[in-house]
């Protein structure tokens, strides 16, 4: 009784310092569009001794959560990578776990008083969805349909994406523009194939900062394109499952210090 107790006041007082260091943070400059590699599900899985598609439902309550603290802070605009076109690779168990928890999941947040609305948040699945099983697309259809008004902020959830395939789709999207249009000058500049970027189609503003977990460096062919030379990225070593507010706050900071001097200089 006394330990639960106990749990209990320490849980409280953690959610306080969480709210009031939300409230200091938000109250300096924040990013307009922060992309997460959510590296490290089934590491994490296999430390703990459970199932690698535990890891990634773990991988969904914390991509859940730091959505939250994403939206509290104003940020306008999340990018996640959820699923590679090469992670079609994977064991057919662990395909159809991560295939299900979109189904599910996805409708599950924007539902009416769920997350997605109580924000004001627009759903975007980017990536080759036609690649995805029909009950996924559906699923996906009804949860951009029911968020489509939103207007405050941005979710973009990268499934089943890669940068090599965005960028080629971009410029075909570009040079039949091109073609179309009765312009004498048919030269593409990196304006035009911006423009056809799936996240500038989806409305995101310039990528400001991209995170990716779990200790490893690498880009892994996400936001290649986006990552200007104003991108912050950040590794860090924590397991996505296990990365939370209390990671991301350095992270921020470091923004805030970049701007500070920007506007000092
Ligand atoms: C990378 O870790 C993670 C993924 C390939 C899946 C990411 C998905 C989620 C976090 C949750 C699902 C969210 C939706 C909306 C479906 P890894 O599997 O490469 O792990 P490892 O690096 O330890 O091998
Ligand atoms: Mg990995």
């Amino acid at each position: 009784m006394l330990r639960q107790c106990l749990r209990w006041i320490r849980a409280q007082i953690v959610k306080k310092a969480e709210h009031f260091l939300l409230r200091v943070l938000s109250t300096g400059p924040v990013p307009q569009h922060v992309a997460f590699v959510m590296d490290g599900n089934r590491r994490y899985a296999r430390r703990n001794q459970q199932a690698i598609v535990q890891g990634h439902t773990d991988g969904f309550a914390a991509l859940r959560k730091l959505l939250e603290t994403c939206l509290r802070l104003h940020i306008r605009c999340v990018s996640v990578y959820a699923f590679a076109i090469d992670n079609f690779k994977r064991s057919p168990e662990e395909v159809e776990h991560l295939m299900n928890l979109a189904h599910e999941k996805l409708l599950e947040m924007a539902q009416h008083g769920q997350i997605l609305e109580e924000y004001g948040v627009r759903l975007n699945v980017l990536g080759k969805t036609a690649l995805l099983p029909d009950y996924v697309q559906e699923s996906i259809r009804e949860a951009e349909s029911l968020t489509r008004k939103n207007n405050k902020a941005i979710l973009n959830i990268c499934m089943p994406y890669a940068s090599q395939d965005e960028i080629t789709t971009a410029v075909q999207s570009a040079v039949r523009k091109s073609l179309e249009s009765d312009s004498e000058d048919c030269e593409l500049t990196e304006d035009d194939i911006s423009a056809q970027l799936m996240t500038t189609l989806a409305g995101s503003p310039p990528l400001e900062i991209l995170v990716r977990t779990s200790g490893v460096k690498r880009l892994s062919d996400y936001l290649l394109w986006q990552c200007s030379e104003n991108t912050q990225i950040h590794f860090c070593n924590k397991y996505w499952p296990e990365f939370g507010l209390f990671d991301f706050i350095p992270i921020l900071l470091d923004y805030q210090r970049k701007i500070w001097r920007q506007r000092l200089s």
